[in-house]
């Protein structure tokens, strides 16, 4: 799916989100791979990223054909400096109107408001590809990412003690979430 749009942040910081290309797939990785050295909140370590930049770049391509999944960056001055995508639950046509949400901003980026407005226009995406409910899932004391989820208006349905194990911090329960469209 396309998409692009320039906003201004408080502090008058110029936001490009749109989809991500093929070109944009080492930079991409980049950043992911910083991201999620940067958090435990995140389900892989970066060195579980999976593929290479070729196969970034033809997965990327196939996002921008489809009409179904996103996979949306934040650009400031020219940098990545966080993603956002939904991606279909699955190719049955039982979940066909589920799409599960995902996002990661680099730490020095976070509280500017680059998380709320790639969450909002993953929504807009979401209704815009026609899916009737938007799924994540989150750590429990992410209360970041909670905060981010409430206030666009997710609800908890369910939670799992041992959701995740990190190298870390042990055990950590996830809450699951979903969003009617
Ligand atoms: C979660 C994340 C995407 C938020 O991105 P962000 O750009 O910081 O988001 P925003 O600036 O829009 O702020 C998000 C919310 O955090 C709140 N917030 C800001 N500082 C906070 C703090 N210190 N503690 C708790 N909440 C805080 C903001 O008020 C905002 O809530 P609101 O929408 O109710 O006002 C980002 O922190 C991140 O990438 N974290 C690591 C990866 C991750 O956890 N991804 C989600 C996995 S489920």
């Amino acid at each position: 799916m396309r998409y692009a749009k320039t906003v201004l942040l408080m502090g008058g910081v110029e936001l490009l989100v749109r989809n991500a290309v093929a070109s944009d797939a080492r930079a991409l990785r980049e950043t992911m791979q910083r991201t999620h050295a940067q958090t435990d909140y995140l389900l892989s370590y970066p060195d579980e990223q999976s593929g290479d930049d070729e196969q970034e770049a033809r997965s990327l391509e196939e996002t921008e054909r489809s009409g179904n999944e996103v996979e949306l960056i934040a650009v400031v001055d020219e940098r990545i400096v966080g993603s956002a995508g939904i991606t279909a639950v699955g190719g049955k046509r039982k979940v066909g109107h589920r799409a599960r949400f995902g996002i990661s901003v680099l730490q020095e980026y976070w509280g500017m408001g680059i998380g709320r407005v790639l969450m909002e226009t993953c929504i807009g995406c979401a209704l815009r590809a026609g899916y009737a409910q938007l799924e994540l899932e989150v750590v429990a004391d992410n209360e970041r990412a909670l905060s981010l989820y409430r206030r666009a208006g997710f609800e908890e349905y369910g939670r799992n003690p041992r959701g995740y194990r990190s190298a870390a911090a042990g055990y950590q329960e996830l809450v699951y979430m979903r969003l009617e469209l």
